[in-house]
């Protein structure tokens, strides 16, 4: 049986999968440092979610509906600015509440903090952490310009978020500039031979002795294409998670310390995946 680093988790890491594929029911994390994990956040925070959802969320599904013809999209990273009013919809609700809780937990939030969001797409968790910490400064980023619009539609008056349009390969933002760097379901999205310098953008954005949270798919992602009823895979993006992992510990992140849980894909591949979160020091 070949060795994965995954093995840190104390199971070798196909065991680890089916064991937690087996035992799906919404969500499951398994960790390291998840004893201290607290919930008490999440009533509040899915009643938030449900808000937008259920209000201007499903109001611009109806009016674009769920599919555009791919013959009419010239780049893939136009996708984002069609998909931007209705991504809450497509991601299913309980990878919001698990992510969201992984997130606060991994960060550990301080009033002092400056946080960085990177790829935030419609800015659901950076706008309730902004609402939640009020003395902290969140500032969330995506490359998509309607994400970004998305972001102002639900965050006005909110003083302490800041939303700006950043491509991750390549950062405006002053070195050092942030306390903590997060990155959520993004990194996979990245054109492969991006991806390092991607990583090596939020090393330099986040100060030394920072944190920085990065949650991965297991599998970078593909390009797909749909005609009529046929999908098709026209190019990978992103890195698998055991690539990504060993940029980190080349490119000097310290400490990486990875945790795992599944994530159900009901609204975009139908099926689960297993995302890792990486928790490392700059
Ligand atoms: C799957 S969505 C996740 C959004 C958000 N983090 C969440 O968890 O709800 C991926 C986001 O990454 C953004 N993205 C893709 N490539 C990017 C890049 N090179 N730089 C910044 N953002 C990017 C997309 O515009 C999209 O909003």
């Amino acid at each position: 049986m070949s060795h994965n680093p995954l093995i840190s988790f104390d199971l070798p890491f196909e065991e680890l999968r089916s064991t937690l594929m087996q035992s799906f029911q919404g969500m499951h994390h398994v960790g390291k440092d998840d004893e201290q994990m607290s919930f008490s956040e999440i009533p509040e925070f899915l009643r938030f979610l449900y808000a937008i959802i259920n209000g201007p969320v499903k109001k611009a599904y109806q009016e674009i509906g769920p599919a555009r013809s791919a013959s009419s999209i010239k780049n893939f990273d136009e996708t984002w600015d069609i998909q931007a009013k209705y991504w809450a919809m497509i991601e299913s609700s309980a990878n919001y509440v698990m992510s969201y809780a992984l997130l606060t937990h991994h960060l550990s939030l301080a009033q002092d903090d400056r946080v960085l969001s990177l790829g935030a797409g419609p800015g659901i968790y950076e706008t309730y952490m902004a609402k939640t910490y009020t003395r902290t400064s969140f500032t969330c980023s995506d490359l998509s310009r309607e994400m970004g619009n998305f972001t102002r539609s639900i965050s006005e008056g909110i003083p302490n978020l800041t939303i700006t349009q950043a491509n991750m390969t390549d950062l405006h933002f002053d070195s050092g500039y942030f306390t903590k760097t997060f990155c959520n379901n993004a990194l996979q999205w990245v054109m492969p031979e991006k991806v390092e310098a991607s990583l090596r953008e939020i090393k330099r954005v986040t100060r030394k002795n920072g944190k920085v949270v990065l949650i991965v798919h297991e599998e970078g992602m593909s390009e797909q294409i749909q005609i009529g009823d046929i999908r098709a895979m026209i190019a990978p993006r992103g890195q698998d998670y055991v690539t990504i992992r060993t940029m980190c510990e080349n490119l000097g992140f310290r400490n990486i310390l990875p945790s795992a849980f599944i994530g159900t894909n009901a609204g975009q591949t139908g099926d689960h995946s297993l995302r890792i979160l990486l928790k490392m020091d700059t």
